[in-house]
């Protein structure tokens, strides 16, 4: 038996998990508030993309989508501006050459992690995508989409070794403004990433 494996409370073996990588990546991920730079890799900026939104080698995402409508758009906030997500070109498409993130801190979040994480995820969805398939219930889908999404990209943080805070308080109106933000781009989730502060 694998004793090695972290072992959950209660009457489930130890041996239930099927991968060790896995298993050590969710007994260790962790909200981590105190984010330092220097700025994250090109080998980690775009492991964290793919993990959140990627297409896959068999041409599907990396995260679940509820009818497969894909109603999540996904930015990204560093010191050389603000970038657009493009999963099929798994390229960063600039959208500004501004920082934002001083600004985000200071007039939206007030969380020192947005203001001091090299990088700043943001989660937006266009909910619009989803509605026309499923109605009213698509709003239930979109939030339930934006978890598996963050997940992913939580978890891809914790085996790269960075840090990471889920942050959901936050004005949404001065979010979409201070980023420009297509009106039908609604943001939802910040994910600020960066080196765990010693
Ligand atoms: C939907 C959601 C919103 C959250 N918003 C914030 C936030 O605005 N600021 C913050 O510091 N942490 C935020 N968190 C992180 C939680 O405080 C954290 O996950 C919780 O304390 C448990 O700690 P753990 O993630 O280390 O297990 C949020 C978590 C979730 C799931």
């Amino acid at each position: 038996m694998d004793t090695s494996r972290p072992r959950p409370s209660g009457g489930l073996p130890a041996t239930a998990g099927t991968g060790a990588e896995l298993d050590e990546t969710l007994a260790t991920r962790r909200t981590v508030r105190d984010l330092t730079g220097p700025p994250l890799t090109d080998g980690e900026m775009s492991a964290l993309l793919w993990s959140a939104q990627g297409i896959t080698p068999a041409g599907n995402r990396t995260a679940p989508s509820a009818g497969a409508t894909y109603p999540i758009e996904l930015y990204v906030l560093t010191a050389d501006g603000v970038f657009h997500y493009r999963p099929h070109h798994n390229d960063l498409d600039p959208v500004s050459s501004v920082d934002v993130r001083r600004t985000l801190y200071d007039e939206a979040v007030g969380q020192e992690s947005v203001r001091d994480a090299p990088a700043v995820f943001v989660v937006t969805a266009v909910f619009a995508r989803t509605a026309a398939k499923y109605g009213d219930r698509a709003v239930r889908y979109v939030h339930i989409e934006t978890g598996h999404v963050a997940q992913n990209l939580l978890l891809q943080v914790t085996a790269l070794g960075l840090g990471t805070v889920p942050v959901g308080s936050f004005d949404d109106d001065a979010v979409s403004e201070i980023l420009g933000l297509p009106a039908d781009h609604e943001p939802l989730y910040l994910l600020p990433v960066g080196r765990i502060a010693p």
